[in-house]
């Protein structure tokens, strides 16, 4: 037998474990393993096939990264390819990709990545391609599992994070907000919220508004708690909209407004004349070594993905529906979409210790 692996989407703490246990698992069954190199653009022959063997996923366990490195751009199906004039168009290389897959004797492949990944495998399996997915996502956005590998480990980097800014914050009684990210999920924010002791989580499926976010500040500041740390997730946005506006100048600065913690920050401090200062903790939580949770479930996930080849479960991920490791079909995930339930016990837990959501 002869598989192939490949990552795609955003890296995530735990993908060279995936690839490690995957490979072992294989090796142990006497199976040859692949690389594809950057999601499967090594398939279309812009970049290597790499063999993978014990030898090359020796140590990798709790290295960040992929070895066999990833990209958020080249799906088969939507190929950006450059034009003669220098523009990019996107092109349908599924068929070449089929044709390489044939002459290299690929029989199965395993995809680890995210939605985006998940979409290509089920086309992918729809053009007899056998493929399993591993999921993966800092965000925790893939449904069909309580938890991908790579989230702990931004949870605690975010968690961390927050530690540290509220020794600064009650230093200089400021209000200091945080940007972590999600996309369109507040997992993160509410987690390591929670985790490192926030006044305010603002979520993308909490709708707040500004004006209690400040009442929340205001209030800790009359009983002699003089500042604040307000995580706020990447995807949030205020009801009716910011009172800052992008590209405003900060007060006494020439740097113009960007992103959501900036604008935040800057109508924190108009509203309430408190001393602000926003942060955008960005790709710091995509790097680093993996927490042992998230090194454990990405072993599990490889390892599963092999039996799942041999098991011939074609167009399943595998996931982790407490306490089992299971296959669910990809077309299923991808019907689904995973949010923050607002009635959830962490979001009740967080109201009932006092965190404001700003609703
Ligand atoms: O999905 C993972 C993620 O890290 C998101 O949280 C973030 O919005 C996005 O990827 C950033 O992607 P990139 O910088 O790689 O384009």
């Amino acid at each position: 037998m002869r598989i192939a692996i490949s990552t795609g989407g955003g890296d995530a703490p735990g993908l060279n474990a995936v690839i490690r246990a995957a490979v072992l698992s294989a090796r142990t069954r006497g199976w040859d393993v692949l690389g594809i190199k950057r999601g499967f653009s090594g398939l279309l022959g812009e970049d290597e096939i790499v063999p993978l063997t014990t030898d090359s996923v020796r140590g990798i366990a709790g290295q960040g990264g992929t070895i066999i490195k990833t990209t958020n751009r080249g799906s088969p199906f939507a190929y950006p390819i450059q034009q003669p004039d220098g523009t990019w168009k996107n092109v349908d290389r599924s068929d070449e990709l089929v044709e390489n897959a044939r002459n290299l004797g690929i029989e199965a492949i395993i995809s680890i990545g995210g939605d985006g990944s998940l979409k290509i495998a089920q086309q992918l399996q729809e053009k007899g391609v056998r493929v399993v997915s591993v999921p993966k996502t800092i965000d925790n956005d893939v449904a069909g599992t309580i938890t991908t590998f790579g989230f702990d480990t931004a949870v605690n980097t975010a968690m961390e994070a927050i530690d540290k800014l509220h020794t600064t914050a009650e230093s200089h009684d400021r209000v200091m907000v945080l940007e972590v990210m999600g996309r369109e999920a507040g997992f993160i924010a509410l987690h390591a919220g929670v985790a490192g002791t926030a006044d305010v989580i603002l979520i993308p499926e909490i709708e707040w508004e500004i004006d209690k976010v400040c009442e929340k500040i205001m209030a800790r500041d009359a009983s002699g708690k003089r500042f604040s740390i307000v995580v706020v997730a990447e995807g949030s946005k205020p009801k009716g909209g910011h009172e800052s506006i992008i590209g405003e100048s900060l007060p006494g600065q020439d740097r113009r407004l960007g992103g959501i913690a900036e604008r935040l920050g800057y109508d924190i401090q108009r509203l309430t004349g408190k001393e602000t200062r926003s942060m955008v903790l960005g790709h710091l939580q995509r790097g680093g070594s993996p927490t042992g949770y998230d090194r454990l479930l990405a072993t599990r996930f490889g390892a599963a993905a092999v039996q799942a080849v041999a098991d011939k479960k074609w167009g399943h991920m595998v996931a982790l529906q407490s306490p089992h490791l299971v296959t669910i079909p990809i077309e299923e995930v991808l019907r689904e979409t995973k949010r923050v339930d607002p009635k959830h016990d962490v979001v009740q837990t967080a109201r009932m210790i006092g965190i404001s959501f700003g609703d």
